[in-house]
């Protein structure tokens, strides 16, 4: 292995670290019990590559819990909160999460994941975690006080930027197949390399992630969507059959068909192009989720067209109605956020539409109305999905974008129908025809949005007035006495 890790690993990172207050209280503590203490995984980790970490894992071999009990009690940082199914327990210092644990022999049974736990020592500890940099820890003990021990070699593949299991991977990953998932996260957050008998053990296994809750997969998933290129994740997380077992209408977007001489762009790679282009505009996670959604039905709605070519007629309402169902499978948020998703990919087109003919006011004014608040997040999305590899015809698209952005900001200024509050509500319609609650009044307050809308009036309460009392007479419906007065 000859790559080297884009992170400088400095060992002299870990200088000093026992003068500081938690460490140096742990080895005291150690040091009466006379129980070995270690830091561990994470954040040795972390501290090695010179990366912020907030949690810190500390090790015993003895009772984790009575352990951190009397350290807490050291640095008055008590409560302590006691885990007694985990045997963990755990304590805020500052901002700082500590945690303990007693070294453990832990095995999973095959068909989920409780553990059949006994105590061990801090290296059986350290073969029954995830990946070989996860697995170093810091010496707290006399004699070998703030050593990093490290029996997996786990600082050399820090080094060379390598996701490799302490044991042999299929014993690693039976043990908890979200580590599959973790391999791949891990890769993408550090910019590291799976090792290839760490990759084909996960291939091998992938099947195995049916044991795992929906809502262990989303959190690793979306750690991976909120790295800076996420397509590098997407892409082994196909190469390595798990996209497959939980999220397969992304898989079948892969692939370019061809017929007579036509073909299509392979839609797999183009959403990655489209989700990378995105997280160089935004971090919202959602607006990440509206980049990986949108074309999502376009393999349910592809035609071929003979004369025409390929064609993907619906397929941003398709997948507005696929969002859901998606949504529900993995577990995440069926509220605003899956509203706010939905409505990305529901749009998507809009604004690039609007370029195809001459952008009329009315057609732009429609598209502040529908997006509301989402508009900025819609033309983000918009921007990212110009992928094309012709330049003159991505020119062209750049430029119409251009223009829309540019209608979009002169229209907004103008007639403000961005947050759309209609001038004359529903109460005023039945105050001013004195009738009850009907279909009329919504009648009546559609053509008045529809006129405003499409500029017929301004988005004015006296010009809304003068429409409702046109439309009420066409209805038959008599003003009341008294009901004049536009601002009444
Ligand atoms: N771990 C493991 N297997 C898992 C989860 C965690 O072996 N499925 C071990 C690893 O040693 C890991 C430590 O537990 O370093 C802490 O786990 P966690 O907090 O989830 O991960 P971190 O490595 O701290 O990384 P991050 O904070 O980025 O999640």
């Amino acid at each position: 292995m000859t790559r080297t890790s884009s992170f400088n690993v400095d060992p002299a990172r870990l200088d000093g670290v026992v003068d500081e207050p938690l460490f140096k209280s742990v080895a005291e503590e150690a040091a009466k019990q006379g129980i070995p203490a270690f830091a561990i995984g994470g954040y040795v980790r972390d501290r090695l590559i010179g990366r912020p970490c907030k949690d810190i894992d500390f090790v015993v071999e003895g009772d984790g819990i009575a352990f951190a009990q009397a350290v807490a009690k050291r640095l008055k940082a008590e409560p302590v909160h006691v885990f007694k199914n985990f045997g963990t327990a755990m304590f805020m210092l500052g901002d700082v999460q500590v945690e303990f644990v007693g070294a453990r022999k832990e095995s999973y049974s095959r068909h989920s994941r409780k553990p059949e736990v006994e105590p061990g020592t801090i290296k059986d500890d350290q073969e029954r975690r995830d990946f070989t940099i996860n697995a170093l820890a810091i010496s707290l003990n006399a004699g070998s006080l703030g050593a990093l021990v490290d029996p997996f070699g786990g600082i050399l593949h820090l080094d060379q930027g390598l996701i490799r299991t302490p044991l042999d991977p299929d014993i690693t990953f039976s043990d908890d197949p979200l580590r599959m998932l973790r391999a791949i996260r891990f890769a993408n957050q550090l910019g590291f390399t799976i090792d290839p008998v760490t990759f084909e053990a996960i291939q091998r296994n992938a099947k195995r992630l049916e044991i795992i809750s929906a809502e262990r997969i989303h959190t690793e998933l979306n750690k991976i969507i909120l790295t800076p290129k996420p397509s590098t994740g997407f892409i082994l997380l196909r190469e390595s059959g798990l996209l497959q077992e939980f999220f397969p209408e992304f898989v079948e977007l892969s692939g370019a068909e061809e017929k007579h001489g036509m073909g299509h762009k392979d839609n797999f790679y183009h959403t990655l192009q489209v989700l990378d282009n995105v997280c160089e505009k935004s971090d919202d996670l959602w607006l990440r989720w509206g980049a990986i959604l949108h074309d999502i039905a376009k393999p349910r709605t592809k035609r071929f067209e003979p004369g025409h070519g390929w064609t993907f007629h619906g397929h941003e309402d398709k997948g507005a109605r696929m969002v859901p169902g998606i949504f529900r499978r993995l577990k995440l948020p069926l509220d605003e956020q899956m509203k706010f998703v939905q409505k990305l990919v529901a749009l998507h087109l809009r604004p690039i539409a609007l370029t195809k003919e001459e952008v009329t006011d009315s057609a732009v004014r429609r598209l502040l109305f529908d997006a509301g608040d989402d508009i900025d997040a819609l033309m983000i999305l918009c921007r990212a999905d110009i992928t094309s590899k012709n330049e003159k015809k991505k020119d062209r698209y750049l430029r119409n974008y251009e223009l829309v952005m540019q209608k979009l900001k002169d229209v907004e200024e103008k007639d403000r129908v961005r947050n759309f509050q209609p001038p004359i509500t529903g109460e005023d319609i039945m105050r001013a025809f004195a009738i009850q609650p009907c279909k009329l009044i919504g009648d009546i307050k559609t053509v008045i949005k529809d006129a405003i809308l499409d500029g017929d009036i301004h988005n004015d309460r006296a010009e809304a007035w003068e429409l409702m009392k046109s439309e009420g007479a066409k209805l038959g419906l008599a003003l009341q006495p008294g009901a004049e007065h536009p601002i009444g």
